[in-house]
């Protein structure tokens, strides 16, 4: 059976496009299949921001071909796991929910590592550094998740 991951962030550009592409290359895409969305709609269509493309491929990760879309309240038939980036993003996800079985479904994503309700911060209007650590933060939740699923 297929797990289906969806990761999302505000605008699909910075974190999200980077949890997809980290969680994508330690999984087998015949079995676990992982998208990303954003809450906001600022950058459809557009590729991820230069400077998540850059770390990812520092660490060997292409995620350049990477088109942002909008959340979709269909995403909660989609997929069997959605998480969220930060307590802005969990409760925007939350708010399109008309039902338990959906709700259920978000989770923060830096939870799996220990349980704790910690953030990954968005890095949008921040240095270079801001998406390093954010790499290395999504990396531990995704070793995480490998483990679990
Ligand atoms: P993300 O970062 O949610 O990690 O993709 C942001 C990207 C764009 C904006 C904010 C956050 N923005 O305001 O355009």
């Amino acid at each position: 059976m297929k797990t289906r991951v969806l990761m999302v962030c505000l605008g699909n550009i910075c974190r999200s496009p980077l949890a997809e592409g980290i969680l994508k290359s330690k999984v087998d895409p015949n079995t676990i299949i992982v998208d990303s969305a954003g809450t906001a709609g600022y950058h459809i269509g557009n590729p991820p921001d230069t400077r998540s493309i850059a770390v990812a491929k520092k660490y060997g990760i292409d995620i350049s071909d990477q088109v942002c879309r909008k959340f979709s309240p269909k995403d909660f038939d989609t997929y069997d796991i959605i998480y969220a980036m930060d307590k802005d993003n969990y409760q925007n996800i939350i708010q399109l929910s008309t039902k338990s079985e959906h709700t259920n479904k978000v989770r923060l994503l830096l939870s799996e590592i220990d349980g704790n309700e910690q953030e990954v911060p968005d890095p949008y209007y921040g240095g270079t550094d801001g998406f390093e650590q954010i790499f290395q933060m999504i990396d531990t939740a995704c070793d995480h998740i490998v483990n679990r699923i």
